[in-house]
């Protein structure tokens, strides 16, 4: 009898607690999640703070900016009805801003492997409380983080100068973060020339209406023509001569949770399977020609703060990350404009 119980119970409380993972977009904080939130924005603060000892307070992740351009987000026609949720409801384009940056926070050379950053920000969105619709990507599928409580020991090997010893915190193999390690390296040992030749993703989730979604931007114009990469800020120099003469141009694509059970909410380290859900396109992005490199373009858009969070409610973040991320980026933002004696301000238009 004791034997039944003692077997019947731990599955009873499994089957209580994957019951939540089976509703579309169902978030499920873990005990301690706040506290880890107040942990990380406390050491990330730290370390800007420190940063600025040196120079201008940055951004603590994705500093360098490699160009901060015009662009125009379309939302497409004809799309099936499942799609016309949120900001896709409507045909009609917005102004955009897109920051591309690295991740690490060194502003190191452009030849030293690290994740690229896609960050859009759309104006003048009805129905988001800051007037703004951010759209913040890399160019991997999937975060090298599961959550809260991990991110926490993260930022410590981080702080410690030594961000290995978050994937092998010590001797015992049954320790080790195998799986993240992977991403990571996947992540690191990307070759990129030209960032309007990547793709990009949300890697974590956000509310599509009533379910969730993971959303993309895929190239959809030609190769472009400049990919050299000799000098240490190419990323910039090959973004600027193509858009000398040639506009660029993304597909936007949205990925539905079809399957609650494989499809975490809380966990972005998992990928969605493209078999099962396909990403399907709903908008396009049009990065037009331009010159972008004017000292008072770039101070606006170091001044710029990206941010999940300036969403409107049908497109909420969700999970744990995201939610790590809604006072952490709020902080950061805050206390660099603070050290710098600039306002903070969503932008109207252009
Ligand atoms: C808990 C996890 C994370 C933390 C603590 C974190 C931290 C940060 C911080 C502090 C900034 C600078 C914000 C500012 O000063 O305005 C930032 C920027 C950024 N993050 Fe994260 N991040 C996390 C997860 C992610 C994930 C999952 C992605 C995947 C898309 C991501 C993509 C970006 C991008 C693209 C930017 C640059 C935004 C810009 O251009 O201003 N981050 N992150």
């Amino acid at each position: 009898m004791f034997f039944l119980l003692h077997k019947a119970f731990p599955l009873g409380l499994a089957l209580i607690s994957t019951h939540a993972a089976w509703a579309f977009g169902n978030e499920e904080i873990p005990a301690g999640e706040s506290q880890a939130t107040q942990q990380i924005a406390q050491m990330v603060e730290e370390d800007v703070r420190a940063e600025a000892k040196n120079g201008p307070a940055r951004r603590d992740a994705h500093p360098k900016a490699h160009g901060c351009v015009q662009a125009e987000f379309r939302v497409l026609p004809d799309l099936p009805e499942a799609m016309r949720v949120g900001l896709f409801a409507q045909v009609r384009s917005y102004p955009a801003w897109i920051r591309y940056s690295n991740a690490s926070g060194k502003a190191q050379n452009d030849s030293v492997g690290d994740a690229r950053g896609m960050a859009v920000k759309l104006m003048g969105v009805e129905g988001s409380e800051s007037g703004t619709q951010d759209f913040l990507m890399i160019n991997h599928p999937v975060f090298f983080v599961r959550n809260a409580a991990d991110y926490v020991e993260f930022q410590k090997s981080l702080s410690a100068g030594s961000p290995v010893k978050f994937f092998f915190p010590g001797m015992n193999p049954l320790n080790f973060r195998l799986h993240e390690f992977g991403v990571a390296r996947a992540i690191k040992g990307k070759d990129v020339a030209n960032l309007l030749d990547s793709r990009y993703w949300s890697t974590t989730p956000y509310r599509f209406g009533d379910t969730a979604m993971k959303f993309s931007a895929r190239p959809c114009g030609p190769a472009s023509a400049f990919a050299a990469t000799a000098t240490p800020d190419f990323l910039r120099e090959n973004l600027r001569e193509h858009l000398a003469s040639k506009e660029a141009c993304f597909d936007f694509q949205v990925q539905l949770q079809k399957l609650p059970g494989e499809m975490p909410i809380e966990d972005p380290t998992v990928e969605w399977s493209q078999k099962d859900s396909p990403f399907i396109n709903v908008g396009r992005i049009i990065i037009p020609a331009q010159t972008f490199l004017s000292a008072k373009q770039l101070n606006f858009c170091e001044n710029l703060s990206f941010t999940p969070w300036h969403s409107i409610p049908e497109h909420q973040p969700l999970g744990g990350i995201n939610r790590v991320r809604k006072t952490v980026y709020d902080t950061v933002s805050r206390v660099r404009h603070a050290l710098n004696g600039e306002q903070r301000r969503e932008p109207a238009n252009f």
